[in-house]
């Protein structure tokens, strides 16, 4: 098992670490349009659409999204996590939708009925399956025949800059969600269980002025977040020599990409 595939419960416990993760995101990401209202723009959903979203974590994309997305939607948001259901409910409650119902659920066995939704959105989280595969065979099971999948989730590539620092814990010089589930691997795995897919890259960089964002990041996940302090130290150390090489900015790459794909009606 990768490690990003075991340890969720602990790391999704609630939003706070990946809070953490998405600062950098929203601090120092140079974009035109943010990455929530780009997806958004993007999805072909119809007003009224019953839309599932399945790992929906704190339901921050529905908050960011809301004012782009049809009228009248009826949205479940499930994820493995209680907590994290929790608060995805009660940030979306108030927002402009039609009816919005939390489920816990694992994404490998969901707990609804073939054909019940008009759309299925998997962002970021299909990297966590053990079996991808299984958990797309699902989301394809609960759609109806017409219904879209919206997948995101990182290339190989993405903030390799920032990853290159994490071999002082042992780590790959690569995006872990990367590794598990990249941008081939989206493309192989929709189009196996589909028989289509579309693509589209976030155009997007990042440009890191504050070495303590990328500290508190990288160290909010395994194996960062059990570093000892001798590690921690020279981890600091090579934060503040990629600072210094450029003249205290780090500029970083962006790859994440939006997979869709639609159920043969
Ligand atoms: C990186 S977060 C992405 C959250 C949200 N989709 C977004 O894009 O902001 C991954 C989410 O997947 C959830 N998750 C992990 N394994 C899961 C599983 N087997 N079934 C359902 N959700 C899962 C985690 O609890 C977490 O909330």
């Amino acid at each position: 098992m990768s490690p990003i595939t075991s340890g969720n419960a602990e790391q999704y416990r609630d939003s706070r670490k990946l809070a953490a993760r998405a600062r950098l995101h929203t601090e120092y990401t140079i974009a035109e349009i943010d990455w929530f209202p780009w997806i958004a723009r993007q999805l072909p959903l119809d007003a009224k659409a019953s839309v599932l979203d399945v790992g929906c974590g704190p339901g921050w994309f529905w908050a960011a999204a809301a004012a782009a997305l049809p009228e009248d939607l009826h949205l479940t948001l499930s994820d493995l996590s209680p907590a994290m259901v929790r608060e995805a409910v009660e940030r979306c409650e108030p927002l402009r939708f039609a009816s919005v119902n939390g489920r816990q659920a694992d994404a490998a066995a969901l707990p609804f009925k073939d054909a019940s939704f008009d759309a299925v959105m998997a962002m970021h989280m299909l990297y966590h399956l053990p079996d991808p595969a299984q958990g797309l065979a699902e989301m394809y099971r609960v759609l109806r025949p017409g219904g879209l999948l919206a997948v995101t989730t990182n290339g190989a590539g993405n903030r390799r800059e920032l990853y290159a620092l994490t071999t002082v814990f042992g780590s790959p010089p690569a995006d872990p969600a990367a590794v598990a589930f990249r941008y081939d691997t989206a493309e192989r795995c929709m189009r196996a269980q589909f028989g289509n897919v579309h693509m589209a890259q976030h155009p997007a960089r990042m440009r890191v002025t504050e070495p303590e964002d990328v500290f508190l990041a990288l160290t909010s996940y395994p194996p960062g977040d059990r570093a000892d302090e001798a590690t921690l130290a020279a981890f600091r150390d090579a934060i503040a020599d990629a600072f210094r090489a450029g003249s205290g900015v780090l500029e970083v790459s962006k790859e994440s990409g939006l997979f869709i794909s639609r159920k043969t009606a």
